[in-house]
């Protein structure tokens, strides 16, 4: 394997998925990580991330000279390519200019490095320290207009130093670069797939637990789902699942997640389902402030939650399903503001009674954690399923949310889907290729306002139903969805004709920034 040490870089997540997409087995260690630790790993190669520190600085992220005399390749991206320099005798200072942005590179192509790659070749730089003279026994492989040393190279001892980030995706040869490293230079076989990852974090999860018991918050949502079921495959019946139906679900889904995972279910674990419903309404009764809605729905769960855990007694472990991008918007990962109290990241430990905490889809990306879920065949319906927020249907209800309500919003979004799925089917069979307008993720919100209307000779005053529907990568950024006119008219005027107590239908046209997707 590969090993990947943390500076404190924005892209480290990045550099490990590329490493995975080379099929190459690697992990993240932190810089404190001790140096007989990562030489007891016995690695194939190190990376070093970037970093938002300056080297030279007295308090700065460092690591000892012995971690490049291991005969054991590394390669120093950014920070870790100056911090090489520097361990090494080399300089690095504050550059006259700072680099930002795409960056025309020019590779010497003899390099083992740039195998492959343009001479002159586009990457993503982002630096304000630079490396002013190379360390003794270096040559210098790649330069800039404004950086004499955008990257360098010690052949005999394997060491290689990168200026630039190869693995975001603006570096156009990035991918080339660190398959170069890991494959040819590391010599990694290439055999790490999907599926060794799953055996692997099964294997590793049944060292783990022993014969303890293990408890796992299910939620029915794709993360959940994919941990509860690489636990349910670790250590079968020592696992339970607690899936709390706050009422607040799609339309039928409490049923769904039922009939996967309970006792009719292809899965061993011990499944129980808390129909907390009406607890739920009790609760949110009167309440109109989404952050205030949102808080009693995430302290509920912990106290229905708690109270199944009471029964169970103490368990040794607590499964969660947070992926990375939770832990970056949480600003664990991250120097990225809060913006809404989203994810459980970090959540439920004071409540219930557990030694240690199990996260084995931590450091994938989603599209990875799909690719497990199908690995282990989780049926395609629920790994594809699109993102649904903690407190559901109760931040698409705006203002005070009752159970009329959430039936009307639960009825309205059913069709809203069925409609567009069916349509996407369509263009799918036609075009041999999914629409793009398919919207990454869109649903029916209930709106406040009510509203005079006719239907069949009488005067109606009813709710209006708002459809979303967004396109978007990464969900931080997203564009309304394109969705055809006429789609959308079959779906407004059959939530008309068939929820009771509409009798209007907006469609959202608004992008995020400034809009968020959702309502609340
Ligand atoms: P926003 O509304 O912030 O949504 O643009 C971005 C993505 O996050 C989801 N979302 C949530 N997920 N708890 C969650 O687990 C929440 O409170 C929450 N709020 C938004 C939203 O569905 C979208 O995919």
């Amino acid at each position: 394997k590969v090993i990947v040490i943390d500076f404190g870089g924005q892209y480290n997540q990045l550099v490990a998925r590329r490493v995975r997409e080379c099929n190459v087995y690697c992990e993240i260690y932190s810089y404190k990580t001790d140096l007989e630790q990562i030489k007891a790993m016995n690695p194939k190669g190190i990376i070093l991330t970037g970093g938002p520190n300056s080297c030279y600085e007295a308090d700065s992220p460092t690591y000892q000279k012995e971690l490049f005399e291991l005969g054991v390749p590394v390669l120093g991206l950014c920070y870790g390519a100056q911090l090489m320099m520097h361990v090494l005798g080399g300089k690095v200072e504050k550059a006259p200019v700072r680099e930002y942005g795409k960056t025309e590179v020019s590779v010497n192509q003899d390099s083992p490095l740039f195998r492959n790659v343009s001479k002159d070749t586009i990457c993503w730089m982002s630096h304000f320290d630079y490396i002013s003279k190379t360390a003794p026994g270096f040559e210098i492989v790649a330069t800039t207009a404004d950086c004499p040393v955008a990257a360098a190279q010690n052949l005999e001892q394997k060491l290689f130093a990168i200026q630039f980030h190869p693995e975001v995706l603006h570096t156009q040869e990035g991918t080339k670069m660190l398959y170069n490293f890991v494959r040819n230079i590391c010599g990694c076989a290439g055999t790490w797939r999907m599926d060794s990852f799953v055996e692997h974090s099964i294997e590793e999860i049944r060292k783990k637990v022993g014969n303890g018991k293990v408890l796992c918050a299910l939620s029915g949502g794709v993360d959940s789902s994919v941990a509860a079921v690489m636990l349910s495959k670790a250590i079968g019946s020592q696992l339970t699942c607690v899936f709390v139906d706050h009422g607040l679900l799609r339309k039928d889904e409490g049923d769904e997640v039922e009939e996967v995972f309970g006792p009719n279910g292809p899965y061993e674990l011990n499944f129980i389902r808390v129909n907390a419903q009406e607890r739920y309404y009790t609760k949110l009764a009167g309440v109109t402030e989404p952050e205030a809605k949102r808080k009693i729905i995430g302290e509920e769960f912990i106290r229905v939650f708690e109270e199944e855990a009471k029964k169970i007694g103490a368990v040794d472990f607590l499964v969660q399903g947070t992926i990375y991008p939770d832990v970056v918007e949480s600003g664990l990962g991250g120097e990225s503001a809060v913006i809404k109290s989203h994810h459980n990241v970090g959540g439920l430990p004071d409540y219930v009674d557990f030694k240690e905490i199990i996260e084995p889809l931590r450091n994938l990306f989603k599209d990875e954690v799909r690719k497990a879920g199908l690995e282990m065949g989780i049926p395609e319906k629920l790994v594809f399923r699109q993102p649904f927020p903690g407190p559901g249907l109760g931040i698409r209800i705006i203002g005070e949310v009752t159970g009329e309500k959430v039936k009307i919003v639960q009825d309205a979004d059913a069709i809203y889907r069925e409609e567009v799925d069916k349509a996407a089917k369509e263009y799918e069979q036609q075009n041999g290729e999914a629409p793009a307008w398919m919207p990454n993720q869109y649903f029916a919100a209930l709106t406040n306002m009510r509203s005079v209307g006719v239907m069949g000779d009488e005067r109606t005053y009813d709710y209006a139903v708002a459809l979303r529907a967004v396109n978007t990568i990464d969900f931080m950024t997203a564009e309304a969805a394109q969705i055809p006119f006429e789609v959308l008219q079959k779906v407004m005027s059959r939530i008309i004709n068939e929820v009771k107590g509409v009798n209007r239908v907006f469609y959202d046209l608004t992008s995020k920034p400034p809009g968020t997707i959702e309502f609340e």
